[in-house]
Formats: structure tokens, sequence, C-alpha cells
């Protein structure tokens, strides 16, 4: 249901994806400390994690007093994320390019880390999260900055293809996602009725220099992934 991502739909990849990004530079000691950092509190909401992957937010979320229900599209992702987590998160099979089998108003965050970028059309699924926070809930979401996929585009304006080849799970593996100019990821955060509380470029944390020099170095001076944090209005 992802579309071409071996990465996530095959058993074996997504297992070593689990692995690795639970301790790599980008995913454990980037990405995922700057959300939390973002997100603050979360105990006692009702958070929806969107693209839940192997569950290392989840988990987190769970583990600070969230009641969380996760969601992937991947079937391995869903079995690892479920084996992870138990019962302390209720983990759904679902694609986001589909309505989403939640109520309308049931959610106060959703969060969505590192995988709207996999869809081409990701209107329908802002308009998904809009309809399931309640009035003046929050969207927090990660995704590639447009500056690091805009060398691998035609045309910076456009949302495009991207195909890269991933050496860091195992065997090579091609994995494609869209490049979505600035432009158009908040143009589209505000047609779906959210209002923009802020634009974040993280930087690495000195964990991310211990395990990945190199990389660190470059997120460094250029941004590797935006977090864009939203609210829908208060009714
Ligand atoms: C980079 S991983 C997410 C990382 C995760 N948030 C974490 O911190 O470990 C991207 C995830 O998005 C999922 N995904 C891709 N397309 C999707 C779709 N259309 N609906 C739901 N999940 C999707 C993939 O299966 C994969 O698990």
């Amino acid at each position: 249901m992802s579309g071409p991502n071996p990465l996530y739909d095959e058993p074996e990849l997504a297992a070593a994806y689990a692995r690795v990004s639970a301790t790599n530079a980008a995913n454990a000691a980037y990405e995922r400390p700057a959300v939390r950092a973002l997100l603050g509190e979360v105990c006692g909401l009702d958070v929806l994690d969107a693209g839940c992957a192997a569950g290392e937010h989840s988990a987190w979320l769970a583990d600070h007093g969230a009641r969380v229900v996760a969601l992937d599209a991947s079937e391995a992702m869903v079995r690892l994320a479920r084996e992870r987590l138990g019962e302390q998160v209720r983990v759904l099979h679902a694609d986001l390019a589909q309505p989403l089998p939640l109520d309308d108003a049931s959610a106060d965050l959703v969060l969505s880390s590192l995988t709207l970028h996999y869809l081409e059309d990701w209107c329908a699924p802002l308009r998904e999260f809009a309809r399931v926070l309640r009035p003046g809930g929050r969207l927090v979401l990660s995704t590639h900055h447009p500056l690091m996929t805009a060398g691998d585009v035609d045309d910076y304006h456009a949302v495009r293809l991207v195909e890269e080849t991933w050496h860091g799970f195992g065997a090579p593996v091609l994995v494609t996602y869209y490049h979505r100019p600035l432009q158009r990821i908040v143009a589209d955060m505000l047609a779906a009725g959210f209002v923009l509380r802020g634009m974040h470029e993280p930087q690495p944390t000195a964990d991310a220099d211990a395990r990945d020099p190199k990389l660190a170095a470059r997120f460094r001076t250029e941004p590797g992934f935006l977090i864009v944090d939203a609210e829908t209005a208060r009714r």
C-alpha cells in the first residue's frame, strides 16, 4: 500500500530499518530529539502517530503518558510496531492515501514523522488529520527539507518524484519519495484548514556528531529535515 518502497514493505528490510534507525544519527540523534523537544508535554493527550514504522515515536509518546493510536501502510512495520508496543498502543494497518478509520475530533495531536513525503498527494491526508483533530488540535509533521531534495529534481517549484538508493539498511535499496517546494508545503497546510505555529530546521544533537560526524556536519549547515507545527482552528 505504501507504494514502491521495498525498504518498508519487505520484512527483512523493515526489520533492518527498525534496527538501524533506533540508534542512527539521522533519526535517533536528529529528527526524533527535535520533534520531541517541540512536542513538549504530551501526558493525557490522545495522539495519532501517522506513519509509525516500528513505533519509536509511539513508544516515547506512550511512555510519556499519551494515549496513542499508531498507523502504518506497511504490514511488516505494523507487525514490528505491535511486537514492540504490545497493549500500550493500538496499531492500525492503514494507508494515509485513504480515509482514516478514526472518528472526527478524536485526537489532540497528530504526529506524522518522515512519512508524508512518500505521498504524491498529501492534501487528502492533511484534510483527514484536520478532521480527526479536535478544535485547536495540533499537527506536528517532519519531512525532507526541500533544500535537501532540490538538487535531485529538475524543477524546484514542482512536486517531483525523487529516486534514491539507500545503503545504510543492509543491501542497497531503491527508495522513492516526493520533493515538495516550501511554498506548496505552506499553501497545502493552510488549504487543509491549519494555522501555522512554526517551521523548524533542526540542528543535529551532540549525539549525532558522535554517531556520524560527516552527516552531522552536513546537517549543521544544510537542513536535512523540516518540521512543521500547526493547529486546527479553535471553533
Ligand atoms: C521513515 S518511516 C517513518 C519513521 C518513523 N516515524 C520513526 O520515527 O521511526 C516512513 C513510514 O511511512 C510509512 N508509509 C509510507 N507511505 C505510507 C502511507 N501511504 N500510509 C501510511 N504509512 C505510510 C512507511 O511504511 C514507513 O513505515
